[in-house]
This record gives structure tokens, sequence and C-alpha cells, in this order.
């Protein structure tokens, strides 16, 4: 069978894991590269040989073109998704789906009419010791979970000096969504109400209205789940990300600290102190590597092979609706119930 041809709109940090996976992944062809930006546009595709354009709606128009990653800002997933499903495409989008829950109804409402794949890019679901431990859950090894505690945090530079729209974003839309997905998928149910608490601190005093710190706890009914996450640990921290999973069931417990692989790297040259991540993503011997590319080659499998993907479409729409049920949680100092 023909490879699949995609392209990739937004050219920064992830969408270019997405156009390296395409660009090496033998059923896919990477056809274009789309940024507003032309400067990196243009860079990354000549890097991978490919074409660059500027308005995504030229992909849209671009009948050649048969899947799209879209990997533009958090708050700049619909409008896109949207003008690719109803020409026809299939699509990945990064996480979160949307910021607002009526936008992310509006995607797969879309995707359904058109009978497309639109697939949430959540990549723990492709994590070697994740999966491994879902496994365990599956087959009744550790009994059923009653308590989960899980932590995903980055370190300050990702919101002062990674992105210019960090502003319109926060912990809650750049982390949760990951470990929301985790602990319902290994729940293997929605919660039924939250209540979180937030705290606007060390990100106001730099200019950034958005949480610092958020805590939330999700209840399933018959077990509980504390998601914690922080957007400011110190630069000098030895791991861009730390990220730990903590699981009490009735008859074991887990503990996961996903980050540390290990590894450990000083420099007396430049005074640092690191913990690398390389099983997130790297390239060995230039075949790219890691689980954050292994959902990009998966969402391909699954259009080659016309399979439903185990990412479902509610799971990206629930996953919105429970992180505004949090924020709502914080604004208003309640617990608030989840419509699912
Ligand atoms: N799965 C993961 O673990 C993971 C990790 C990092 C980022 N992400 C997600 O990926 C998305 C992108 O993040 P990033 O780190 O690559 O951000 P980034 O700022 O590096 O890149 C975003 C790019 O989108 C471009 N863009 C914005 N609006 C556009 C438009 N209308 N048309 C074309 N291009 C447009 C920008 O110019 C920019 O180059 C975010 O939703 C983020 O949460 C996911």
């Amino acid at each position: 069978m023909n490879k699949i041809k995609c392209a990739v709109v937004g050219a920064g940090i992830f969408g270019e894991i997405h156009c390296d996976t395409y660009a090496n992944y033998p059923d896919a062809q990477l056809v274009a590269i789309c940024d507003l930006n032309e400067k990196k546009g243009k860079e990354l595709a000549k890097k991978y040989n490919t074409s660059y354009i500027k308005d995504y709606k030229e992909i849209a128009k671009n009948k050649e073109i048969d899947a799209v990653s879209v990997v533009t800002p958090d708050f700049a997933h619909k409008n896109i998704t949207i003008e690719m499903l109803l020409s026809g495409k299939n699509v990945l989008v990064e996480k979160p789906m949307a910021t607002k829950v009526e936008e992310a109804e509006e995607m797969v409402n879309t995707a359904k009419k058109m009978g497309l794949i639109l697939m949430t890019d959540f990549h723990n679901r492709f994590n070697p010791p994740i999966v491994s431990i879902k496994e365990k859950i599956e087959k009744g090894d550790l009994g059923e979970i009653i308590m989960m505690s899980t932590k995903l945090s980055d370190k300050i530079s990702v919101p002062l000096k990674w992105f210019s729209w960090s502003g319109q974003s926060g912990p809650q839309w750049f982390l949760f969504p990951h470990i929301v997905d985790l602990v319902c998928w290994f729940t293997k149910d929605f919660p039924k109400s939250v209540y979180a608490k937030g705290i606007k601190k060390v990100l106001k005093n730099n200019g950034l209205d958005i949480y610092d710190v958020i805590s939330a706890t999700l209840d399933f009914g018959n077990s509980f789940s504390i998601l914690e996450t922080s957007w400011i640990i110190p630069d000098n921290w030895p791991s861009l990300v730390e990220f730990v999973v903590d699981l009490q069931t009735s008859k074991g417990k887990v503990h996961m600290d996903i980050n540390n692989q290990g590894i450990m790297v000083c420099s007396e040259l430049n005074n640092t102190l690191e913990r690398p991540a390389y099983t997130v993503n790297s390239s060995v011997y230039n075949h790219t590597f890691g689980y954050a590319s292994l959902p990009i080659k998966y969402f391909i499998d699954c259009l080659k092979e016309k399979k439903e993907p185990l990412i479902k479409l509610e799971d990206g729409l629930n996953n919105v609706k429970i992180i505004c049920a949090i924020e709502k949680s914080i604004e208003e100092e309640r617990i608030i119930k989840i419509e699912i």
C-alpha cells in the first residue's frame, strides 16, 4: 500500500518530533510543513527536504494530503483541526485537544460527522514503564486501585523562556492533560467530581497571570487520585521534568519515578548536574527513538490498518472537561461535579 501522506501544522519544539517521525517512518511521507513563522517553517522544511506552506488553509485544500498533525499552541488547535477534518483529513492533535469544552465538542462532532480519525496525542499510553503497570492492573496482579498520586512538573524556564504563549496556557493545560489521561486510563473510568487549589505568585511576579502550582483531587467514587503540578521548579534542578506516579491498590503498591532513568551527567566545565531523559525522544544512529514518537507512528498504523485508535475521541474531550472543572474548582473554591 502507498505511504500515508502527512503534513505538520506548527513547526515548533514538538512539531519537529512529528516531522522527524513522519520523515523516518516507512509507512509515512512528510509532504508539507506549515507555520505562521516563515523562518521556523522554512528551516524545518529544508531539514526534512519537504515543502513549506504558511497558511494552514492551503494544507486543507491539498487533496494529496491524508493526515495532519496539529502542533500549534494549546489554545490554537480547534480551527485548524476542524478545517482539516472538513477537508477529509485525519488528524493527530497535540494535547490538550482544546482549552474549552465547546471547542473540543465541536472537534469531536466534526470527526464523527466526517467519519475520520481524530486522536489526541497522550504519549504516556506508549511509555514503556507505564504500559507495563497498566498490563499488571488489567491482569488483576495488583487488585483494585484505591488511591493514585501523580506529579508532573517543569522547570520555570519552560513558561518563562520557551514559549511566547505560556501566559495563555498554564500547567493545567500544558502538563495536567498527561496525568489526567493517565489516572482515567488506569482506573478505566472518569471522575465524578474534583476539588482543586492553585497558587499564582512567582509567575505572576514575572508578568504571567497563570498558576505556579496546582493540586487537584479527583473523586472516582471507589477510588481517588491526587494530581499535582508545578511550573516553577528552579532551573538548577537536574531534570527538565519531574514525573512521579504512585499507586496504592488493594493488593499492592507501585512507585514510578519516570524521569529517573539511572543516568546522571555532571560537568565541571559549565558547572552542571543533569538527569537526561533519553527515552522520551532521541536519535540512535539517525533513527528516531522514544515514546514521544510512538503515538505518531501508531496514528499512521491506524490509518493503514483502518483501525480505531486506542485513544478514543471521547478521551480527548473528557480530558478537557476534567481540566475545565479543575479550573472552576480553583476559581470558585468548591467541589465541582463533572458531567461526562
Ligand atoms: N505530547 C507532549 O508531551 C507535548 C510536549 C510538548 C508540547 N506539546 C504540545 O504541542 C503543542 C505545541 O507545543 P510546542 O512546544 O511545539 O510549541 P512551540 O511554540 O514551540 O510551537 C508552536 C508553533 O505553532 C506555530 N503556530 C501558531 N499558530 C499557528 C497557525 N495558526 N498556523 C501555523 N502555525 C502556527 C508557531 O509559530 C510555533 O512555531 C502544544 O499544544 C503543546 O502543549 C505536547
